[in-house]
């Protein structure tokens, strides 16, 4: 079993809307054994509360139900994922800080960076913007996660 680890700041828009993304797209291609999906972020403001409502209703408009509840990344989580991907640079630091500070080899990436030619590498934080700022990291992280599974089938 594969296990991937989506990390953004705050736990609440951008990885559990990745986590969710991939996760449906994984149980619809039928690699549910093979392929599964977390999130956590690299503060702990909101740790035990659900999803922002908007990445919900993103979520809902596309027709996919998802539960989840915040989580503050720990040096376990290094550990236990095998793949890690942060959404953006900022968090990428973090977590390399993390792993240094516990003498771990840093194995997380850029989310981005499974999609080719791709200029800015960030996901953008939607927080503090409207409901469109969802919608556009639907659609970023829709095409990654298909960036994913194609690369991720090709070496079955
Ligand atoms: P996320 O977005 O990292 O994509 O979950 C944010 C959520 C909360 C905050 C910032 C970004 N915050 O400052 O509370």
């Amino acid at each position: 079993m594969e296990k991937i680890l989506f990390v953004c700041l705050g736990n609440i828009c951008r990885s559990p809307m990745a986590e969710a993304i991939f996760t449906h797209e994984i149980k619809s291609k039928g690699l549910g054994k093979l392929v599964s999906c977390h999130s956590v972020g690299t503060a702990g403001y909101h740790i035990g509360n659900s999803p922002d409502p908007r990445t919900l209703q993103t979520l809902e408009n596309k027709g996919i139900s998802f539960k989840h509840k915040a989580e503050q990344l720990e040096v376990h989580h290094l550990e236990t994922f095998d793949t890690i991907f942060a959404m953006d640079e900022a968090n990428l630091k973090d977590i390399e800080a993390l792993a240094h500070r516990h003498g771990i080899e840093n194995k997380a990436v850029l989310l981005r960076t499974l999609v080719p030619n791709t200029t800015d590498l960030n996901v953008p934080d939607p927080y503090y913007g409207g409901e469109e700022g969802f919608e556009e990291i639907y659609q970023i992280l829709s095409e990654c996660c298909s960036y994913y599974l194609k690369e991720w089938t090709m070496t079955m």
